[in-house]
């Protein structure tokens, strides 16, 4: 494996270079422009720190600035301090040359200083059904670890699933009461587990409002389930399998793999919760107040000026969720060494983990070393702009929705198919389908709200994972077609403007991702890969490649360029959890 200096990085080194004769440690500002391959503009900052003239010190910096066919071909001062800069053609080949050869990580370097981030993601609630925002979490979170991942950092899932609590008093007792009403988890599916335990609770909620001494006896069994009684920890169990072959369903039909050992839900931090209050109380972290052990904070007030307290164990002595996060937090740090806590919850969550990061900080189980941040994303919408529910009010079943994406997914490919069979339109549309939802949801900013709108989702046109999908498809034609004519670099040669825009693009892809993840935005990344088959189709529309036949050897570059933007499209996809089918 060789890693690659991104042109950018080459021309800052240069840049700096050439800037520290008269400013020391100058950190110069570089982008991509218009007008030039890249813009200098930081030099005019960096003159008005050392008082110097701005266009004095950008012609001593232009003076030593080597100009050539190696790296910067050209540059000029531009206004009061700007510098345009003008790569040569030979530069951009070689560099993306270089990313090819170095195959599946094109070059981009790992980077140095990783560290552990634990990703808190894909965490729906034990014998309920999933929502969209526990689709927007999973596709959210799957695709911050591609990223991560990809950078050097190491991640570590958390499926946070909500598999404890009072509320299974109620299911339990009913089925120790009504044994056999839950199937065995292993004989059923997906949609039967989900079904099976729709009407256990359906069933157990009717009686529970109904019968006085029922209720009682449900109260009981939440203690008994609490002190680990050996019988009742048998049935919740029963409840957590068949909960776990829902999920998993829907996770195979969203094309996510989720392990079994990062599956690590409330329940598993049930033994450490009495520590953490205790540890919180003795250092006067938590406070009693009215028999709960509770938190106060200054900047979190409520209605009437109240402050709103965390709530770390009730008067009756049970733990929540707080407790559950809490605990969690010390096992993440401590025992994972975790450099970064990452939570993809849902926004109306913020306050609860403001609070909880900021006690485990007075506790010193975070400390200057660990960063907590929750990415919180936004509410997906329906057409009416109102939280996405079905016409009848009801939240909407997740696997009906990818069924439908995936359905809509096939009447596009079956237009287009010309030479597909249908195992192959139903295969296509499955990874067209699941890709348009989850491309949606990453195309957007997480913490914006965004609108469910299949249509849009499936369409050719626009910012889509389809037409991403084609581009892709298309390159991977025009390598067939090529048949003899093999992709091959060649510096040599002048490139058309439109081959220079897709090579600059196609350099800044390691750049990009880095970016991205710092910054836990796959929309930055989405928008990189929606801009690269722009660029592409540009190129393509002006740079003719097999017809008209250029001479051999530029044919051979064009298909080079062909080639690298095919990878770089895949592989940026692959990060986000999308999938390039060969052919569509
Ligand atoms: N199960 C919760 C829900 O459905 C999300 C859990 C988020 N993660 C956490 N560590 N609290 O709302």
């Amino acid at each position: 494996m060789a890693s690659v200096t991104s042109l950018t990085d080459l021309v800052n080194q240069q840049l700096t270079s050439a800037l520290s004769a008269t400013q020391p440690d100058a950190d110069p500002l570089l982008r991509r422009s218009d007008r030039a391959d890249f813009q200098a503009n930081g030099i005019l900052a960096l003159a008005k720190k050392a008082k110097a003239n701005p266009r004095e010190l950008a012609t001593q910096v232009v003076g030593g600035i080597a100009t050539g066919d190696d790296l910067i071909k050209d540059v000029e001062v531009s206004g009061p301090g700007f510098l345009n800069i003008t790569l040569a053609d030979r530069a951009i080949t070689e560099n993306l040359a270089a990313r090819l050869a170095d195959g599946d990580r094109l070059g981009v370097p790992l980077k140095a200083d990783a560290g552990i981030t634990v990703v808190d993601y894909a965490q729906p609630n034990v014998a309920k059904e999933m929502h969209v925002g526990h689709l927007r979490s999973a596709v959210i979170g799957d695709a911050l670890r591609g990223m991560l991942d990809f950078t050097g950092e190491r991640t570590i899932g958390r499926h946070h699933i909500g598999d404890w609590g009072t509320q299974f008093g109620m299911l339990i007792q009913y089925l120790f009461e009504h044994p056999g009403e839950l199937a065995p988890a292993e004989d059923v599916d997906g949609e039967q587990a989900m079904s099976n335990l729709n009407r256990v609770y359906k069933a157990s909620r009717a009686v529970f409002d109904a019968d006085e001494e029922f209720k009682e006896r449900a109260r009981k069994r939440v203690v008994a389930l609490q002190s680990g009684d050996k019988e009742t920890l048998e049935l919740w169990q029963q409840f957590v399998d068949e909960s776990k072959v829902y999920f998993n369903s829907v996770f195979d039909k969203l094309d996510m793999e989720i392990r079994d050992e990062e599956i690590v839900g409330e329940s598993a931090y049930n033994d450490g919760m009495p520590e953490t209050a205790r540890l919180l109380e003795e250092t006067g972290v938590a406070v009693r107040s009215e028999g709960a052990l509770v938190v106060f904070f200054d900047e979190i007030r409520g209605k009437d000026d109240q402050p709103v307290p965390l709530i770390v164990q009730k008067a009756d002595g049970g733990f929540g969720y707080a407790a559950s996060d809490l605990t969690a937090i010390r096992n993440r740090v401590q025992d994972l060494d975790a450099t970064t806590l990452l939570y993809v919850v849902d926004v109306r969550q913020s306050l609860h983990f403001k609070m909880v990061f900021e006690t485990a900080r007075r506790a010193g189980w975070l400390g200057d070393d660990v960063t907590a941040h929750n990415m919180a994303y936004g509410t997906v919408l329906g057409a009416d702009g109102k939280p996405f529910k079905t016409r009848a009010g009801e939240t909407v079943r997740l696997e009906d929705l990818l069924d439908e994406a995936v359905q809509r997914a096939a009447e596009v490919v079956r237009e287009k198919a010309r030479d597909l069979t249908e195992d192959e339109i139903q295969e296509r549309a499955t990874q067209v389908g699941i890709g348009a939802v989850k491309y949606a949801d990453l195309s957007t900013s997480p913490n914006r709200d965004y609108k469910f709108d299949l249509d849009q989702m499936v369409s050719l046109n626009g910012d889509t994972s389809v037409y991403l999908q084609y581009a892709y498809a298309r390159i991977q034609s025009i390598l067939r077609k090529a048949g003899e004519v093999r992709p091959a670099a060649h510096p040599e040669l002048g490139l058309h403007e439109a081959e220079r825009a897709l090579g600059l693009h196609l350099d800044a892809f390691g750049d990009t991702v880095f970016e991205a993840a710092a910054e836990y935005a796959p929309h930055r990344l989405a928008a990189y890969l929606y801009q690269l088959a722009s660029l592409f189709t540009t190129f393509y529309d002006k740079c003719p490649v097999i017809k008209p036949q250029p001479p051999q050897d530029v044919a051979e570059n064009r298909l080079f360029l062909c080639d690298l933007t095919a990878r770089t499209l895949h592989r940026g996809m692959a990060l986000l959890g999308i999938r390039t089918p060969e052919r569509l």
